[in-house]
C-alpha cells in the first residue's frame, strides 16, 4: 500500500505513564532514578501498529507461526521503497529476534573456536552472542570512529570465519559509507568471509545519512553476506518479539535452509503481525519519531553545553543513542556510576568494549522534560 507521505506528531508518554510500563527500563531501577540507559522509546506505539496487535488478540489470534507468510513481502516491498533494496520474499525468514537470528546465522557458518570479527566499541551482547554460536570474538576495533578496513583486512586474513557488521553501528549511530561497505565486502569475498550484517537500527537513519543494506552492494556480498534486522528497534517492539533473516543469493539461501524449523516457529505471531503493520503502514509514524529524536539530539547539545560543557557529544546519523564522552570530565573510566548516584541511568560505556573507557550511553527517545531533568541531575551529580 502505499504511504500517505504525512509526518505524524509524535510525542514522549508522560513520566507517570511511562512509570506504569513494565518492561526493562521501567523496572530496572527505582522510581526516582530517571531511565535514560536500554533502547527503548518512551514514545507511544504508533496506532497502527497497536491496532494490529489489539485485533489480533481481540480474533484470540495467540497461537503459533506457520510461516513469515504476509511479513516477507511486507519487508520486501518496505526494502524496495525505502532503500531501493530488491528482495526477494522467499528469502527472508524470522527469528525470535535479532539477538536469535545472529546467533543462529553465526552457528550455521561457525566450527567451534572459529574467529568472529566485532568492531568495538559496540552493542555488548556482540560479545556474548559470538560464543553462545560457538565463536570467539576477535576485536577490530574502529579507528577515529570510522571502521578500520586495515585492520578488518589483517584479521580476514589471518583467518576469521565471520564478521559481525553493526549497520548502522551502536553506539555511535554511525551509518557506514557505501565505498566503506564495499570495501569490507571485497575483503570478504577475497578471504571468504561471511558477513552477518546487524540493520535494525536501519531504519532510523537520518534524511542525508544514506544507510545501505549490505545486501544491495553486489553479488559478491549477496553470495556472502545474511541480513538480521526487525522492526523492533525503529517502532519500539522489543516485547513482542519478531526478527527476519534475509539473503540474496543462491549460496546463502542454501545454507540457511539448514536452519532449524524451530527457529522460525519460535518467532511471536503478535510480533509478525506487529512488524507487517509497521512495515507496510509505520512509515509516517517513524517521521515523526526519528524527528522527535532529532529534537531531543538538538536539545542535548545545547544542555550539554549549558551544564556540562566538558562532556563531548557528536549527534547520531542513526538511531537514538548519545555516545557521551566523559574523558575530559574527572568521572572515572565508567561515568554511568556516578550519573546513577546522581539520580540517571545511563549504559556504562566499558561494556561496549574497553575502547569505551570513559563513555556512556544515553537513550535520547524521551521527552524533552525528562532530559532537560536528567542532564541538570548530572550536572549536580
Ligand atoms: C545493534 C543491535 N542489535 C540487536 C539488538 C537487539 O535486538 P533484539 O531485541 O531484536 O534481539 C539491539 C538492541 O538495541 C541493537 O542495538
Amino acid at each position: 500500500m502505499l504511504q500517505a507521505g504525512v509526518m505524524e506528531r509524535v510525542i514522549a508518554d508522560p513520566l507517570p505513564l511511562l512509570r506504569t510500563r513494565t518492561s526493562e527500563k521501567w523496572t530496572a531501577f527505582p522510581p526516582e532514578v530517571l531511565p535514560l540507559f536500554v533502547a527503548e522509546m518512551d514514545y507511544p506505539l504508533a496506532p497502527v501498529v497497536a491496532q494490529a496487535i489489539v485485533d489480533r488478540v481481540r480474533a484470540s489470534d495467540t497461537g503459533y507461526v506457520a510461516s513469515p507468510g504476509p511479513l516477507a513481502p511486507a519487508f520486501a516491498a518496505y526494502a524496495d521503497r525505502t532503500w531501493g533494496w530488491s528482495v526477494d520474499p522467499a528469502a527472508v525468514r524470522t527469528a525470535t529476534d535479532v539477538s536469535v537470528a545472529i546467533v543462529e546465522a553465526l552457528r550455521l557458518a561457525l566450527s567451534p573456536g572459529d574467529a568472529v570479527v566485532i568492531t568495538p566499541p559496540v552493542y555488548p551482547p556482540f560479545f556474548d552472542l559470538v560464543p553462545e554460536a560457538g565463536g570467539i570474538v576477535a576485536e577490530v576495533p574502529l579507528v577515529d570512529g570510522r571502521l578500520d578496513l586495515e585492520g578488518l583486512e589483517r584479521a580476514f586474513a589471518a583467518g576469521a570465519t565471520a564478521f559481525l557488521l553493526c549497520n548502522p553501528h551502536n553506539p555511535l549511530g554511525l551509518v557506514h559509507s557505501a565505498e566503506e561497505l564495499q570495501a569490507v565486502a571485497s575483503l570478504a569475498d577475497r578471504h571468504g568471509v561471511i558477513v552477518v550484517s546487524d540493520e535494525i537500527h536501519g531504519p532510523l537513519a537520518r534524511a542525508g545519512a544514506e544507510f545501505t543494506p549490505y545486501l544491495s552492494l553486489s553479488g559478491a556480498a549477496r553470495d556472502h553476506g545474511i541480513t538480521v534486522t526487525s522492526a523492533s528497534k525503529a517502532w519500539n517492539l522489543a516485547g513482542v518479539k519478531c526478527a527476519v533473516l534475509v539473503t540474496g543469493g543462491d549460496r546463502m539461501h542454501r545454507r540457511l535452509s539448514a536452519l532449524p524449523e524451530e527457529v522460525g516457529f519460535r518467532t511471536s505471531l503478535l510480533g509478525l503481525h506487529a512488524s507487517v503493520a509497521a512495515f507496510e503502514h509505520g512509515a509516517d509514524w517513524l517521521a515523526g519519531a526519528v524527528a522527535a529524536i532529532e529534537e531531543s539530539s538538538a536539545l542535548l547539545t545545547e544542555l550539554l553545553a549549558t551544564h556540562l560543557p566538558l562532556v563531548k557529544y557528536a549527534p547520531p546519523s542513526a538511531s537514538y543513542l548519545a555516545w557521551l564522552d566523559f574523558r575530559a570530565t574527572d568521572w572515572g573510566d565508567d561515568p554511568s556510576v556516578r550519573a546513577l548516584a546522581g539520580g540517571v541511568a545511563l549504559n556504562p560505556g566499558p561494556t561496549f568494549g574497553v575502547q569505551g573507557r570513559g563513555f556512556a550511553r544515553l537513550n535520547l527517545a524521551c521527552g524533552p522534560e525528562v532530559l532537560t531533568e536528567a542532564v541538570e541531575r548530572l550536572a549536580r551529580a
